[in-house]
């Protein structure tokens, strides 16, 4: 529910759905946000960074997803973006206008958002924050979230990469369709129970956001066909950020490490032959994949994250699932 004792402090705040029409002004706000919090953060100027319309539009339109703007006598303060996976609800990314915080608009965007995911049914809520931020951290502990394991951002950068190193991919992938879809269903349910990822695959078709990419390895537990392991992952080569030159790698599945390395290499491979720079990824710790793992590929770490929860059960899976709570 809203906390009406913050709505007290700030009576003119009113929070709504994104609009079309409030696409840019939002991600003008985005952007001042984010140049604000690296002058005092890190002491840095940097230019504004504005999220791309196809990023915003893609939140908007994603089935169970929902963006959220506060606005102050019509002016836009602040918004805060929705995801649901199945029974899994977190949200990111969300913001407040540098000249409006400390005002309470942050709780009362929490609490919508909260409110949003709980009436869909989510049994799980959280979200991932910067690992460093104490003000985050206490923010979110003071609503009701845990802090809980950690999520490594890591960065490969692809332009020096030698264009005739060995192939490791021993098939090549093909384009998942509607039928790998019951199959993999059951593998996301088996990693985190309610986990269901139908709707960004929805939304990779709807805004042309990248690939879908079905990993078959000879080799793997089951000899035939059928028993093998639907490996699988997500590659998204839109600009989420405007004039951005990397992928990012927005979901992997597979049967174990070995796989879901030679399948990091595709995605490597992939991303030079679509003349980017570099590829992202974050990966939670609650999987098979050690940070280790990465460094060994040539990942450098980028940033740590921490997962926060206000209900849910820890996911904790053997498989290699590089998958994230960050928008
Ligand atoms: C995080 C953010 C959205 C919060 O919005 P906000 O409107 O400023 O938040 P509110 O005014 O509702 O609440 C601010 C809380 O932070 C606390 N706070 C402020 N500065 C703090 C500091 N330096 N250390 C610890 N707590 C601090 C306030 O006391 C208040 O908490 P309390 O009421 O529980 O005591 C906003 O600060 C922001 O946009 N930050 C930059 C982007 C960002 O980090 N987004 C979140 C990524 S996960």
């Amino acid at each position: 529910m809203i906390d009406d004792t913050t709505r007290d402090q700030t009576p003119k705040i009113d929070i709504s759905r994104l609009e079309k029409a409030d696409i840019d002004g939002t991600r003008h706000m985005q952007a001042l946000v984010w140049q604000d919090h690296f002058l005092k953060e890190r002491g840095q100027t940097v230019s504004l960074l504005f999220r791309s319309r196809q990023n915003i539009e893609y939140y908007m339109e994603k089935d169970g997803g929902a963006f959220f703007v506060a606005k102050l006598d019509g002016e836009l303060v602040g918004s805060i973006a929705c995801h649901i996976w199945g029974k899994i609800g977190w949200f990111g990314p969300f913001e407040v206008h540098p000249k409006h915080q400390n005002r309470g608009i942050g709780k009362m965007l929490v609490a919508r958002a909260v409110e949003y995911l709980d009436g869909e049914g989510c049994t799980t809520i959280g979200l991932e924050t910067m690992s460093t931020s104490t003000r985050n951290i206490t923010f979110y502990s003071n609503r009701g979230f845990e802090p809980r394991k950690m999520t490594y951002v890591f960065y490969k950068d692809l332009s020096q990469d030698n264009p005739d190193k060995p192939d490791s991919t021993p098939q090549q992938p093909r384009k998942m369709t509607q039928d790998d879809l019951p199959l993999l269903r059951k593998v996301w349910n088996d990693i985190d129970p309610g986990l269901d990822y139908t709707a960004e695959l929805e939304a990779l078709d709807k805004h042309d956001l990248g690939e879908a990419m079905m990993f078959e390895f000879v080799g793997g537990k089951g000899e035939q066909q059928d028993d093998r392991f639907p490996n699988h992952a997500i590659l998204h080569s839109y600009e989420l950020i405007d004039g951005s030159t990397n992928t990012i790698l927005k979901l992997l599945v597979a049967e174990n490490t070995d796989a879901a390395m030679k399948m990091l290499d595709w995605c490597e491979r992939r991303t030079v032959e679509m003349g980017k720079r570099g590829i992202f990824l974050r990966s939670y710790q609650g999987t098979g994949l050690e940070l280790a793992d990465f460094l060994k590929q040539g990942y450098a770490l980028a940033g740590v994250q921490v997962r926060m929860m206000m209900r849910g059960k820890e996911e904790n899976t053997e498989r290699a699932h590089i998958s994230c709570w960050s928008g």
